[in-house]
């Protein structure tokens, strides 16, 4: 990837947002238990640069086997994630298109999970690409296999969700010199707006809560979407996954128009009323631009430009169905 690759805004191009580590970089007990415990060599280790977080995540060809595997030290702040993303894909109901989760455990200090190998790529969500109407069926028609909640315990879409996706009422308590002139002009108005889908987030829904196209693979038929990373997953209404695509969906080329239209034939899409959409897309554009004033996370280079795009685009989905 050149400098060049990079948007004006700093953004990588899609699927080059992590920094991960090689297999010939992993500790050596690691990579020992690793082939010990497959049971072959490594022939060839394919690191995977979509995501943002620092952890191993490779596809690994065996003699003759391929895994998927992904690896984060036991004492790194993210360690937590990998475990409940073990417990939910290892929980997930037949038939939920996500690979299967093959084992996961703790082993020299490393906190690894493996998972069947997926032969793809991440979708093309420009307008046009027949990827999008295959992700949204898939993210819409895994509602019936999600509700009810499948997965007893997890928290609360009104406990976590709703506690991350914001932005404007923190920025209003000390705004920012360098937000623009629309952000400034309606940044009281933008704190109100984005409260008001939190008192719909809650359901019935086992709901994946990171869709992005680095977390989606269209297989090698073309014609299937696995969702991957469940690491974020929460109870909630059903509409959020699918509503998730949007922003996605303008930053590949869509006007929010289009993007909605697309979505529009799908059954969970129509779940959230007009106005509880329009909060979502506030809440959505608060949470990037606040957190793209954060500093970097060690070893996480490119997130806060993505975030800048991911702002950029959400805004303008905010102005579209505010008319603000
Ligand atoms: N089972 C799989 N088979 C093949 N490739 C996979 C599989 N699961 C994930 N990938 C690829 O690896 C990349 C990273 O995996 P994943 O999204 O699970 O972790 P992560 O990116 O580290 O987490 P985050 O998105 O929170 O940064 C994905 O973008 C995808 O391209
Ligand atoms: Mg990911």
């Amino acid at each position: 990837m050149s400098f060049d690759s990079f948007d004006r805004l700093g953004a990588p191009p899609l699927g080059f947002t992590a920094v991960r580590p090689s297999w010939d970089e992993l500790p050596r007990e690691l990579r020992d238990f690793l082939t010990t415990h497959l049971g072959s060599p490594v022939v060839r280790a394919d690191v995977q640069s979509g995501g943002f977080t620092p952890g191993v995540a490779a596809r690994l060809t065996l003699t003759s086997d391929r895994v998927f595997v992904k690896a984060i030290p036991d004492d790194h702040v993210l360690a937590a994630k990998y475990l409940v993303e073990a417990e939910t894909s290892g929980r997930l109901p037949h038939g939920v298109p996500s690979p299967r989760l093959r084992w996961h455990g703790t082993a020299t200090g490393w906190t690894i999970l493996i998972f069947d190998d997926v032969e793809g790529r991440h979708p093309d969500l420009a307008p046009g690409s027949p990827d999008v109407h295959t992700v949204a069926s898939a993210l819409s028609s895994m509602v019936a296999l999600l509700t009810p909640n499948p997965i007893p315990g997890l928290p609360f879409a009104s406990a976590t969700r709703t506690h991350q996706l914001h932005g404007w009422r923190d920025l209003l308590l000390s705004p920012p010199r360098d937000l623009d002139n629309w952000e400034g002009r309606h940044l009281h108005a933008l704190a109100d707006l984005e409260t008001r889908w939190m008192r719909d987030a809650d359901g019935a829904t086992l709901v994946h809560g990171d869709i992005r196209p680095d977390n989606l693979i269209i297989t090698a038929s073309g014609t299937t979407a696995v969702v991957v990373d469940w690491a974020q997953p929460c109870q909630g209404a059903a509409w959020q996954d699918i509503t998730d695509l949007v922003p996605h969906l303008i930053m590949t080329g869509h006007s929010p128009e289009a993007a909605e239209k697309v979505l529009a034939e799908f059954p969970a899409w129509s779940l959230a009323a007009p106005e509880v959409i329009t909060s979502y897309a506030a809440a959505f554009a608060g949470y990037w631009t606040r957190m793209s004033r954060q500093p970097a996370p060690p070893g996480v280079p490119h997130l806060r430009g993505y975030q800048r795009r991911a702002a950029a685009a959400a805004i303008t989905w905010t102005m579209y169905r505010t008319g603000w």
